[in-house]
């Protein structure tokens, strides 16, 4: 397949496009660059630095290059400015992913791969977390991608475009080579800071809550490996053959795993103590998220390889370790 990877040089997309290549599929890169690095994509990855809303040019790009397949990553994703800059949010992530979609249209591209979330629950209502619970987000963030799903179901109802859509859940890690990694600016996510404060490149972890309903009072959440995100997206396409395809799944291990386990998990991998204090909970934090996965392995025959949250770890550490200034390195 020909796919346009939208979002390609960012964190999860730049570990799909690995995947993709590995898999024996064509990958295309269009990335603005404005939270991308150019340096997570390979020289010889045709690139296009265009911005996703300029259906004009991603609709040429497209028809060039006979795309057979567009993936969407490219999304603000952080939860607490899509609070303070809701319209920011709703225009990139919903207003521009509907100009790509006219671009598509226009060149006759009809299969489209989606970067849900799991903030598309909410607060869920039981747990662990199956896809055909109500979708109530708490956040505009969330609320923009639910959105895109609504217009994606619209789409395949109508046999005009037929989607995969993919809720994630935490991801993380990075590439098993060390070549690409998570390097994000500003970074908000636990496993990276943590990371930081074990070597000493930022100060102490501050755990954001610590009595919550959980067995140790801190977050739970299930941090899946982004190899293994990304190998779900290429076990799809056959589902979207079909025109009028709409499918969902929850892309997670299944285990819940504290921010306490996270820490003592980093001081392992590392060798190095992690200092950590604690904190005020965080705004908008649910206390729990973690996946009932058995939609996605058995619907798309998918396994998480990496089901032990040290093995996800080590190879953050491994990229963080030899870039320890990110792809600035
Ligand atoms: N945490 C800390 N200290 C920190 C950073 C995070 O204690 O310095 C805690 C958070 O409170 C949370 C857990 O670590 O309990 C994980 O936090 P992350 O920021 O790493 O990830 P989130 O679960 O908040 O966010 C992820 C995705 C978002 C998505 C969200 C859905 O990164 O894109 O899940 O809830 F919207």
């Amino acid at each position: 397949m020909n796919v346009l990877v939208v979002g390609g040089a960012g964190y999860i997309g730049s570990h799909c496009v690995r995947q993709l290549q590995t898999a024996g599929h064509s990958p295309l890169v269009l990335d603005n660059l404005v939270y991308g690095h150019r340096h997570a994509v390979a020289s010889d990855i045709p690139f296009f630095d265009e911005d996703l809303g300029n259906r004009h040019a991603v609709a040429q790009i497209l028809k060039e290059n006979n795309i057979d397949v567009v993936m969407h990553f490219a999304a603000y994703a952080y939860v607490g400015e899509s609070v303070t800059e809701p319209l920011k949010y709703y225009e990139n992530n919903v207003g521009n992913t509907i100009q790509l979609l006219l671009a598509m249209q226009d060149a006759g591209v009809t299969k489209f791969v989606f970067s849900s979330t799991c903030a598309t629950y909410g607060v869920p209502q039981s747990l662990p977390i199956v896809e055909d619970l109500p979708q109530s987000p708490i956040n505009p963030y969330g609320q923009t991608k639910l959105q895109v799903e609504a217009i994606l179901k619209d789409l395949a109802a109508i046999g005009k475009i037929s989607s995969a859509v993919f809720r994630y859940f935490n991801a993380s890690g990075a590439a098993e080579d060390g070549s690409i990694g998570e390097c994000h600016d500003p970074e908000t996510h636990l496993i990276p800071l943590a990371i930081d404060a074990a070597t000493g490149k930022r100060s102490a972890l501050k755990i954001f809550g610590t009595d919550y309903p959980t067995p140790d009072g801190t977050c739970l959440r299930d941090y899946i490996h982004v190899d293994d995100l990304s190998r779900a997206h290429i076990a799809v396409f056959d589902q979207l053959e079909d025109p009028k395809a709409f499918v969902h799944y929850n892309l997670g291990t299944g285990r819940p795993t504290s921010v306490r386990e996270i820490l003592d998990a980093v001081e392992k991998v590392t060798g190095l103590p992690v200092p950590a204090e604690e904190a005020p909970r965080r705004a908008g934090d649910p206390p729990s998220l973690y996946a009932d996965n058995t939609k996605a392995r058995q619907g798309l025959g998918w396994e998480p390889q990496h089901m032990d949250i040290e093995s996800t770890i080590a190879t953050a550490w491994k990229w963080h370790h030899a870039n320890p200034d990110g792809y600035a390195s």
